[in-house]
C-alpha cells in the first residue's frame, strides 16, 4: 500500500465541500466572450502566427468548448465504473461505500455542469462547434476494457484536473471569471477523487502478478491511444469551426500548421498532463518500476 489516503479521509474532506450548479451558472452567470476560456499553456493559440488577436480569443473559446465536452465524455465512463466498483462490496467498509456513492454522485452533477456550460456556449458563441461523441459509445469502449487500465485512466483523468488548475488556472487573471469558476469548483471536488482512485488502483491490483499488472498498464495506455484518435478528429472539428466562426478560409499550409500545433496541444491538455504527473508515476512505480519505466518511455510524445 501507499498508505497515504484513507477513504475515511476523503469522505470526511467530502461532506464539508457544497456547491450547486445553480450557484455557478445562470442568471447573471453568463460566459463572457471577450475573454479568453483555456490557459494559453493549455490552448497554445499564440504560435499561430497567421491568426490576428481575435481570432486567436476565438480559437481558445473553441477549445474552451472541446473541454467541455470532452470532460463530459470522460466522466460518462467514470460514473458507472465508480458504481461498478462500489456494488459489490455494500456490506463491507462502510466509509469505502459512502467515499465512493460521493464519488459518484459528484460525476453525475459534473456531467450536468458541463452540459449546462456547453448550452451557455452554444446560446452565446454564434455558430455551432462540432465535438466528438456520442458520449455513450466512447464510455462502452473505455468499459470494455481491463479494470486496472480503466482505474488507471481515471487516476490520470483526476490528477491531470489538478494539474490544469494549480498550474494553469488558478493565476491566471486573463480569463472569463465565469469560466474560470467552472473550472475551480471541478477542481475542489477532484482532489478527493485523485485519492479515491488512488485506492481503487491499490485495489484492483492487489493479488495480480507481475505481468496481470503489467496487462493492465497496457490497457491504460490501449485507452490513451483511443482518446489520441479522438483528440485528431477533435482538432478538425475545431478547425472547421473556426473557420465559420471566424469566416477565414485558412491557406492549405495554414491548415497544416494548425493541425499539427493543435494536436501537440490536445495532447498536452489530456494525455501529457497525466501521463507525467509525479502522482500519476508513483502509483506506477508502485504497481512495477517497469510499469513506470513504459509509461515515461512515451510520454514525451505527448507533451
Ligand atoms: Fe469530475
Ligand atoms: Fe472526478
Amino acid at each position: 500500500m501507499l498508505d497515504r489516503y484513507t477513504y475515511q479521509s476523503a469522505l470526511a474532506a467530502q461532506e464539508v465541500i457544497h456547491w450547486r450548479i445553480e450557484d455557478i451558472i445562470g442568471g447573471e452567470k453568463r460566459l463572457d466572450f471577450s475573454k479568453a476560456f483555456m490557459p494559453e499553456s493549455l490552448a497554445r493559440v499564440e504560435d499561430l502566427e497567421f491568426l490576428d488577436r481575435e481570432e486567436k480569443r476565438i480559437l481558445n473559446q473553441i477549445r474552451g468548448n472541446a473541454y467541455l465536452c470532452i470532460f463530459g465524455l470522460v466522466e460518462e465512463f467514470i460514473l458507472p465504473f465508480v458504481m461498478d466498483q462500489t456494488r459489490p462490496h455494500l456490506s463491507g467498509d462502510d466509509f469505502r461505500v459512502r467515499a465512493l456513492l460521493q464519488f459518484a454522485g459528484e460525476e453525475a452533477k459534473h456531467i450536468q455542469l458541463f452540459k449546462r456550460f456547453r448550452q451557455d456556449f452554444e446560446d452565446g458563441f454564434g455558430t455551432h462547434c462540432e465535438v466528438i461523441g456520442p458520449p455513450d459509445a466512447i464510455a462502452n469502449a473505455i468499459l470494455a476494457h481491463d479494470p486496472l487500465g480503466i482505474a488507471l485512466t481515471t487516476l490520470h483523468i483526476e490528477w491531470m484536473v489538478q494539474r490544469h488548475y494549480v498550474d494553469s488556472i488558478k493565476d491566471d487573471q486573463q480569463l472569463d471569471p465565469q469560466f474560470k469558476s467552472l473550472l475551480k469548483h471541478h477542481w475542489i471536488e477532484e482532489v478527493q477523487h485523485a485519492k479515491l482512485d488512488t485506492l481503487m488502483v491499490e485495489a484492483l491490483a492487489a493479488g495480480r502478478n507481475e505481468e496481470q499488472i503489467m496487462k493492465g498498464v497496457d490497457e491504460y495506455l490501449a485507452i490513451g491511444g483511443f482518446i489520441d484518435g479522438g483528440l485528431k478528429q477533435q482538432v478538425e472539428f475545431d478547425l472547421e469551426s473556426f473557420e465559420r466562426a471566424t469566416g477565414r478560409d485558412l491557406k492549405e499550409n495554414q491548415r497544416e500548421e494548425f493541425r499539427r500545433q493543435q494536436l501537440q496541444a490536445n495532447r498536452w491538455t489530456y494525455l501529457g498532463t497525466g501521463m507525467t504527473h509525479e502522482k500519476v508515476l508513483e502509483t506506477l512505480e508502485w504497481l512495477s518500476p517497469a510499469a513506470r519505466r513504459k509509461v515515461e518511455s512515451i510520454s514525451a510524445a505527448f507533451c
